[in-house]
């Protein structure tokens, strides 16, 4: 894959004809690091945030060997890494799917939030007794942007008996919970934490593993997440009041927070109406976030010199398909001299971005290329900065 400094060097080199997407491994790399030193216990990479080889290397390269898989098909991928530990998280599986997982692959990690479900595991494991069952709990979302609450997770009396059956049918027995995406404050993972101690005492049961899920939030134009410092803070502490003894085993499941910044998305300018720009990637591309849930990615003009003093202009933009949904309000503040054949960086789109593009109308496809440079948004600032501390001292 080819590698240039930045976007600007890219489109001055390539002018390219499709939209690129501009991967900086080392931006994923720095956050993995960032977890990996300060989560206290497995970090787990959720796989279906993106699975570009070069976003996986890099995570690979900084230590990350758990990964939080959906299906057959991501399983088949994250089993190709060596070392790799594998856990099967989505709550509803099919029998095959449990079966493969099993069988072929050697997962021996699942997901559950029904007595249903609990039954197809023992039955498509074989009533294996060396499982690691995780009991999916409901909790409230709190400031997040992709509330899960609706569709997954137990409560209640059902959910304390559910661990009380899982427990007897298992190795290890954990709870498993998503505050939602996108969480900006860390009292979601607190509250979810006193409920999980609640539920741990109406159930009666001893628990060996406990995943408080992704939702970590990354860094968009529009938000200012607290930093992720603080949600380490309040996850100590609330973990600190719960009835598990020293043995239960942590773990966190972030997707976006590990990759959102690593990937751009540069894009072409083919017809400028007004305020509204016409450009070659949309809802149905990579760009899904910014249509259909408001996300606000930052962006920049690329490839041509700009004068800093040109004033920015609000501007939303419409897709290359035929569709009107194919539409992303922004606002999204550019030069006002922005014109056709102009190109655009969309900066922090490496969570879900390509793996939600599909080829509708015959667009979505996509070019890659690595960049050096730092993403436009971040929140490892000081990560970077006392690594680049550190390789002062070395030289
Ligand atoms: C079970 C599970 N774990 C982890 C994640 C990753 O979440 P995020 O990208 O918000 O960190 C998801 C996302 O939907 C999920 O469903």
């Amino acid at each position: 894959m080819r590698k240039f400094h930045s976007a600007s060097a890219l489109i001055g080199a390539t002018k390219p004809e499709i939209p690129v997407i501009g991967v900086r491994p080392h931006a994923a790399a720095r956050a993995a690091r960032w977890f990996m030193q300060n989560f206290p216990g497995d970090v787990a990479y959720a796989y279906k945030a993106n699975s570009s080889v070069f976003l996986l290397g890099a995570l690979y390269g900084a230590g990350i060997r758990h990964f939080d898989v959906a299906s057959v098909p991501e399983i088949e991928d994250a089993a190709t890494i060596p070392d790799a530990t594998l856990h099967f998280m989505h709550p509803v599986k099919s029998r095959t799917a449990i079966r493969r997982a099993f069988s072929e692959y050697g997962v021996r990690s699942y997901a559950l939030d029904s007595e249903d479900e609990l039954r197809k595991i023992l039955e498509e494991t074989g009533n294996c007794r060396e499982l690691t069952l995780w009991v999916r709990v409901a909790v409230a979302p709190k400031n997040s942007k992709i509330p899960l609450d609706r569709k997954y997770g137990i409560a209640g009396a059902r959910a304390a008996r559910l661990l009380v059956k899982a427990r007897q049918a298992c190795k290890e027995l954990g709870i498993t919970f998503h505050v939602g995406s996108q969480t900006a404050t860390p009292d979601a993972y607190i509250s979810a934490l006193d409920e999980v101690g609640k539920l741990i005492v109406k159930a009666g049961v001893v628990l060996d593993r406990l995943d408080v899920g992704g939702g970590f939030p990354s860094i968009y134009v529009d938000e200012a997440p607290a930093p992720l410092s603080a949600f380490m803070a309040a996850i100590s502490e609330a973990v600190e009041r719960l009835p598990i003894g020293e043995r239960c085993r942590l773990m966190c499941e972030p997707g976006r927070a590990l990759v959102a910044e690593a990937e751009s998305l540069i894009v072409r300018v083919d017809a400028r109406r007004g305020n509204e720009l016409f450009v070659n990637d949309g809802s149905y591309g990579t760009l899904f976030d910014a249509a259909h849930l408001g996300f606000d990615f930052p962006v920049r003009l690329v490839g041509r010199p700009v004068d800093a003093a040109e004033a920015l202009v609000d501007f939303s933009f419409w897709g290359p398909t035929c569709d009107t949904i194919d539409y992303m309000k922004g606002p999204f503040r550019l030069p006002g001299s922005i014109k056709e054949g102009d190109y655009i960086e969309v900066g922090n789109t490496g969570a879900y971005g390509r793996a939600l593009a599909s080829r509708f109308n015959g667009y979505g496809a996509f070019e890659e290329a690595i960049l050096d440079d730092e993403p436009m948004l971040t929140m490892y600032a000081a990560q970077a900065e006392a690594e680049r501390e550190d390789e002062r001292a070395q030289a």
